[in-house]
C-alpha cells in the first residue's frame, strides 16, 4: 500500500519537527499537521520562521522547504484525519495530577480522546500510528475503542516511538540510529508496517529500520529512556562523592567512558536530568512493574527519579549553606531554564526545582534564558503549587540581558548549559556583583582556574569546592 497523505494530531515537539522531516523527505506525501491549539498551529504558520512555537536548530530550513508545498498546519482536525491515510498520533501524555496513579501513570486522555475522534470522523481505511510516549499496551486500548465504535472501517495500529532528543531533533530524525515499528503479526499488519517502514526507507538505510511486534516497541522506547536516565543518576551519585573526596567526576567519567563496553556518552553529571520524557517514562514503568506485582522491579527503577530528585535539592542546598546558611532577600542570578541547551522547553527543568527550593528560603530569583519567555518561567513555577500566583511573581524577576540577570547578585547559578554562557565577559559580571561573588555551576560549562582567577568562588558540580 502507498501512502499518499499522512495526518499527525497535536503539533508540538515531537509531532511538528517530525513531520517536517517525513514531508521534506517525502515530497510525493501530502503531509498536514494538526493541533486544536489555535496559537500553535498559527505560529507554525507564521511568515517568520523565527516565530515557529519549537525551535530547534535546523527546523526553520526544514519547514521553509516543504511548508505549503507538501507540508500543512492546520487546526481543522476532522478534515485532516478524513483524507489521510495515515494518522500519527502525537498529542501529548503528561504524568496523571489526579486518580489512580496519581504522580506515576501517564494521562491517555488526550490519547483517548484522538482514538474517539479518529473513530467517529472515519470513513476509510486507517493505518494509525502512535508516536506519542506511552504505556505498554497502549496500543491495545487504541484498538479497543477504534473497533467498537468506528463505522466498519477496518484500522491497522502501529506503534513507532521517537528517539529524537530535542536541541538535536533534526539531526536526530535525519540521522537516526534506528528507527523502531511495532505491528500485528498478521497480513495485514506487515502490510501496515510496510507502508510506514517505505516512508523512513525515503533517507534512512533499511538495516536501520527495525520492525517488532507492537509491545516490544512500546516497551522498547520506555527502556531506552529509563536506561539513558539512570546513566545519569548513576554519575550524579558518584559525582556527591567525588566531592566528599576530592576525586573528580569528569575525571572518573572520561577514564570508565573509554571502556567500550561502557561507553562516553551520557555519563556528563549535572544539577539533574529534566525534559519532557525521562522521569516520565521511568514513572510509568514504575507503575507497570507496580500493577504487576513486580515490587523489585518498581523499586529498582524508582530509585533513578530519587537520586535524580535528591541532585536538584542538594544543588539548591548548597547555594544555601554556602551563602552563610541564609539567602532571605539575597538576589541570586540564574543563568538558563530550559531543561538543555538548545531548546525552549522547560518541561521538569531543574531550574524550576532549584528555584522553589531558594524562594522556600525568601531568595529573589532573577533569570536569563537565551529562549525562554518569562510567562512560561512564571508557570512552571506556579504549577508547582507550592506557593500562590503572586508570590511567585514577587521572588522571580525575569531580564532579557546576562550583564543585568547578574547585577549585584551574591550567587550565580548556571542551570543550562547554553553555549553563549561561555563566551561572556566573566570580569565585568564579576565587578558588578557582590562579594563575595559565588558562581554554582550546575552543568560543568566554565574554566574554573580561570574563574577562580578572577576572584570568584568557584562551585562545580562533582569535584571538591
Ligand atoms: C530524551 C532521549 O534522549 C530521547 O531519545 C527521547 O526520544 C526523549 O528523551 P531529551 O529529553 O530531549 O531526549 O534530551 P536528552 O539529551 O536525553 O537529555 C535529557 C536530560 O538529561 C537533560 O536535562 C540533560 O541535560 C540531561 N543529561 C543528559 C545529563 O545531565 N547528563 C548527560 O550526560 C546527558
Ligand atoms: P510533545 O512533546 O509530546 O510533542 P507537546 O505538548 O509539545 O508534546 O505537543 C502536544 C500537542 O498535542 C499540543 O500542541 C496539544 O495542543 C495537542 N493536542 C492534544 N490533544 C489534541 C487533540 N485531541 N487534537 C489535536 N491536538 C491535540
Amino acid at each position: 500500500m502507498k501512502v499518499s497523505k499522512i495526518c499527525c494530531i497535536g503539533a508540538g515537539y515531537v509531532g511538528g519537527p517530525t513531520m517536517a522531516v517525513i514531508a521534506d523527505k517525502n515530497r510525493d506525501i501530502q503531509v498536514t499537521v494538526v493541533d486544536i491549539n489555535k496559537d500553535r498551529i498559527a505560529a507554525w504558520n507564521d511568515e517568520d520562521l523565527n516565530n515557529l512555537p519549537v525551535f530547534e536548530p535546523g527546523l526553520d530550513e526544514v519547514v521553509g522547504r516543504a511548508r505549503g508545498k507538501n507540508l500543512f498546519f492546520s487546526t481543522e482536525v476532522d478534515k485532516a484525519i478524513d483524507e489521510a491515510h495515515m494518522i500519527f498520533i502525537s498529542v501529548n501524555t503528561p504524568t496523571k495530577t489526579y486518580g489512580k496513579g496519581k504522580n506515576m501513570a501517564a494521562d491517555l486522555k488526550y490519547v483517548e480522546l484522538c482514538a474517539r475522534q479518529i473513530a467517529s470522523v472515519a470513513k476509510t481505511d486507517k493505518i494509525v500510528v502512535e508516536k506519542s510516549t506511552l504505556p505498554v499496551r497502549t496500543a491495545e486500548a487504541i484498538k479497543t475503542i477504534l473497533y467498537n465504535t468506528g463505522n466498519g472501517v477496518n484500522f491497522q495500529i502501529l506503534s513507532n516511538p521517537e528517539f529524537l532528543a530535542e536541541g538535536t531533533a533534526i539531526t536526530d530524525l535525519e540521522h537516526a540510529d534506528r528507527v523502531l515499528i511495532g505491528g500485528d503479526e498478521t497480513p495485514e499488519g506487515q502490510e501496515a508496517i510496510q507502508a510506514l517502514v517505505d516512508i523512513y526507507a525515503a533517507w534512512l538505510p533499511k538495516e536501520r529500520i527495525l520492525t517488532t511486534n507492537v509491545w516490544s516497541s512500546e516497551l522498547s522506547k520506555l527502556t531506552a529512556n529509563a536506561f539513558l536516565a539512570q546513566r545519569v543518576s548513576s554519575i550524579n551519585a558518584i559525582s556527591e562523592l567525588c566531592e566528599a573526596t576530592g576525586a573528580n567526576v569528569n575525571e572518573v567519567a572520561r577514564a570508565i567512558g573509554m571502556d567500550s563496553r561502557i561507553g562516553p556518552k551520557f555519563l556528563k553529571a549535572s544539577v539533574g536530568f529534566g525534559g519532557s520524557c525521562f522521569q516520565k517514562d521511568i514513572l510509568n514503568l514504575v507503575y507497570i512493574a507496580k500493577s504487576l506485582g513486580l515490587e523489585a522491579v518498581a523499586d529498582y527503577w524508582e530509585q533513578v527519579i530519587i537520586m535524580n530528585d535528591h541532585q536538584k535539592i542538594r544543588f539548591a542546598e548548597k547555594i544555601v549553606s554556602t551563602l552563610f546558611n541564609t539567602v532571605s532577600g539575597k538576589k541570586i542570578a540564574f543563568l538558563g531554564w530550559a531543561f538543555k541547551k538548545d531548546t525552549n522547553d522547560t518541561r521538569e527543568s531543574a531550574a524550576i526545582y532549584v528555584a522553589d527550593r531558594l524562594i522556600d528560603e525568601q531568595a529573589q530569583i532573577c533569570v536569563f534564558d537565551p529562549k525562554v519567555s518569562s510567562k512560561q518561567m512564571i508557570d512552571d513555577l506556579n504549577y508547582l503549587q507550592s506557593r500562590d500566583r503572586k508570590s511567585n511573581q514577587n521572588h522571580l524577576n525575569v531580564v532579557g540581558d546576562p550583564y543585568e540577570a547578574c547585577k549585584d547578585a551574591h550567587a550565580i547559578a548556571i542551570l543550562t548549559e547554553w553555549d553563549e554562557f561561555k563566551e561572556y565577559d566573566w570580569q565585568r559580571i564579576y565587578e558588578n556583583m557582590n562579594k563575595p561573588a559565588f558562581v554554582f555551576d550546575g552543568r560543568m560549562i566554565l574554566d574554573g582556574e580561570k574563574m577562580k582567577e578572577i576572584g570568584f568562588k568557584y562551585y562545580v558540580i562533582g569535584s571538591e569546592y
